[in-house]
C-alpha cells in the first residue's frame, strides 16, 4: 500500500486486494490453533457486530474488557495487510495466545490449519441488496479500497463478482454447504436485528458459555448499533482520517435492514431479482425476500 486507493489482484480466481496478494503466503501459511475461532463475512455483513458479541460473550459481559483495544487488535483481520501506523492482521495475531480472528475471504480460500485444527467458525450474511449498498458507501469513504465508481456501474461489478471478495452468492452458498460438515454458526444479520436475544443465545451456546439473562440483556444493549456507534473501540474512529474519509461516510452509518429502497430504482431491483434468483437456484439460505 502506497497511500492511494489500492488495485485488485487474484488469488485462485477471486478479486483481493493487490496487497492482501502480494502477502498471501503469510495469510495462507497462518498456523491456526484449536481454541481459535474464526468470524468470517463477506464484507459489510455485520462482522464488526458479531465482533463484538463474540467479545462480550467471552468477557461476561464486561464492558470495560472489550474496551481494552479497538477491534482490529482485540479481533485481528486476517488477510489485512499493514496501513502505516497499523500492522498487518498476522502480525497483531502472531503475539495474541487464542484467538478470534476476522475474515472476509470465501471457504475456499480460509487456511487449512482452520480445518485441520477443527476451528470453531461464526458466519453472518447479510441480504444481497443491503450488503452491496453498505459496501459501496465503504468504498466511497475507505480511501485504500479500489475506487467505486457511479452507483449503477458498481452494482453491476456486485452482480458479476468483481467487487473485493468476488461473488456474494458464492460467498454466502460457500459457509452455507459446509455447516454440517465443519464447526460454523450461520446467522443473519436481518434475524440478529429482528431477535438479537435468540441469536446472542444462539452465539452463547455455541461457544459453549453460559451467561445469566441480565448479562445477555446487558449484551444486547451493548451491541445495539446506537451504543456502538458512540464506542470507540467499537466504531472505527481510531482509524486515521488518511485512511477512511468521514467527510463522505461514517463506519456505522445506519445499521439498518431495507436501506437499499433508497439506492436501487424500480428497473434496477428488478433486473437484480432476476439475476439472483438464478444465482441463488437451488439454495435455502433462508434469507427474508420481503424487507
Ligand atoms: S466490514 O468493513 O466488512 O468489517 O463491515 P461490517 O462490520 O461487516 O459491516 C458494517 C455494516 O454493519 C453495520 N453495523 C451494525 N448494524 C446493526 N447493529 C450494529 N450494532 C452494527 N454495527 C455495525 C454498519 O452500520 C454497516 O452497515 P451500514 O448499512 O453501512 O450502516
Amino acid at each position: 500500500w502506497e497511500g492511494s486507493r489500492c488495485p485488485l489482484g487474484q488469488v485462485k480466481g477471486v478479486p483481493l486486494l493487490q496487497p492482501t496478494v502480494q502477502n498471501w503466503e503469510l495469510v495462507e501459511n497462518f498456523r491456526a490453533q484449536p481454541d481459535d475461532l474464526l468470524i468470517a463475512t463477506y464484507p459489510k455483513a455485520g462482522t464488526t457486530w458479531t465482533q463484538e458479541i463474540v467479545d462480550l460473550i467471552l468477557n461476561d459481559g464486561d464492558a470495560e474488557k472489550c474496551r481494552r483495544a479497538p477491534t482490529h487488535k482485540r479481533m485481528p483481520f486476517l488477510e489485512m495487510f499493514p496501513v502505516p501506523p497499523l500492522e498487518s492482521g498476522v502480525s497483531y495475531l502472531d503475539k495474541m495466545p487464542s484467538l478470534v480472528i476476522k475474515t472476509h475471504l470465501p471457504i475456499q480460500l480460509v487456511p487449512q490449519s482452520f480445518w485441520d485444527s477443527n476451528c470453531k467458525v461464526i458466519y453472518m450474511a447479510r441480504n444481497a441488496k443491503d450488503s452491496v449498498v453498505s459496501f459501496f458507501h465503504f468504498d466511497r469513504m475507505n480511501r485504500i479500497q479500489p475506487d467505486p465508481g457511479p452507483w449503477d456501474q458498481y452494482l453491476q461489478k456486485f452482480m458479476h463478482g468483481q467487487l473485493c471478495c468476488g461473488y456474494w452468492y458464492d460467498h454466502v452458498k460457500g459457509y452455507w454447504r459446509e455447516k454440517e460438515t465443519k464447526r460454523i454458526l450461520y446467522l443473519l444479520y436481518e434475524d440478529m436485528k429482528e431477535n438479537p436475544r435468540d441469536e446472542v443465545i444462539r452465539v452463547m451456546r455455541f461457544l459453549e458459555r453460559s451467561l445469566p439473562d441480565d448479562i445477555i440483556d446487558r449484551i444486547i444493549e451493548l451491541t445495539s448499533f446506537s451504543t456502538m456507534k458512540e464506542n470507540p473501540m467499537a466504531n472505527y474512529s481510531t482509524i486515521p482520517d488518511s485512511v477512511f474519509d468521514r467527510s463522505v461516510s461514517t463506519f456505522m452509518r445506519k445499521g439498518e435492514v431495507g436501506d437499499w429502497l433508497n439506492h436501487f430504482s424500480p428497473e434496477e431491483s428488478r433486473l437484480f431479482d432476476e439475476h439472483y434468483e438464478k444465482m441463488m437456484s437451488g439454495t435455502s439460505i433462508p434469507f427474508r425476500t420481503q424487507l
